[in-house]
């Protein structure tokens, strides 16, 4: 028979009437956890995601979902562009979008430039307020080894005048000052990276 939640009469605490997350979690056999991938254009964000993500699929069975920048863009944030505001906006309901999957018990993999400091934290708040665990992965790549790897050509096109407020060349980016973890994709290869995370999971008892 279904399992029937019962809720509990006390005045207004809709909570009551809800399944717990370890419970969910637990009929799921995961848990979900975001990682918040941060950096410059080209600094490995898709990349070290994808990897990441077919590692634990197709290793692992987890499910797992990537909320990238640039997929978002064309659905959900298809209204916003890259002005401060509209990148605050972005991050901000790319955010509860994570919080929600990870709530689901999905292992939940953003990759945004995010580049104001005051956004992301707002993000980890978030995560924080409702006990969901929260990771800042800072992609930290000097400019001259982006523009040198720029595979999208945009790194010519910001050079040509062509491309302008482009994040890290004539748009902000803050760094993060205390990442959960700090991946210098310069000197690591793919899987290196994705080592680096995949560990951290399961020392944390995310992934069992
Ligand atoms: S942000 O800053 O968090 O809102 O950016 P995001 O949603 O991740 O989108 C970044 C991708 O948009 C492309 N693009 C630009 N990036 C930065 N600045 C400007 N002006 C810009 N214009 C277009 C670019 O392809 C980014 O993709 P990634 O994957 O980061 O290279
Ligand atoms: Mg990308």
């Amino acid at each position: 028979p279904p399992n029937i939640i019962e809720c509990a009469v006390t005045d207004g605490a809709e909570e009551d009437c809800h399944l717990p997350r370890v419970e969910r979690y637990a009929g799921l056999g995961q848990k979900g956890a975001t990682l918040w991938m941060t950096g410059c254009s080209g600094a490995g964000k898709t990349t070290i995601a994808t990897a990441l993500e077919e590692k634990l699929v197709k290793g692992y069975g987890k499910h797992v979902y990537r909320l990238d920048g640039d997929n978002i863009r064309t659905g959900l944030n298809r209204d916003l562009g890259f002005s401060e505001s509209d990148r605050k906006e972005s991050v901000r309901r790319v955010g509860e979008m994570s919080t929600l999957f990870s709530d689901a018990g999905v292992i939940t993999l953003v990759g945004l430039i995010s580049p104001y400091r005051k956004d992301r934290d707002e993000v980890r708040k978030r995560h924080e307020e409702q006990g969901i665990p929260f990771y800042e992965i800072f992609l930290d790549v000097p400019v001259e080894e982006l523009m040198s790897r720029d595979p999208k050509g945009l790194y010519a096109k910001v050079q040509s005048g062509e491309l302008k407020h482009f994040t890290c060349i004539d748009d902000p980016y803050e760094e993060p000052l205390r990442p959960e973890i700090t991946l210098a994709t310069r000197d690591l290869k793919i899987e290196e990276s994705v080592d680096v995370l995949f560990k951290r999971l399961r020392e944390d008892g995310i992934l069992e």
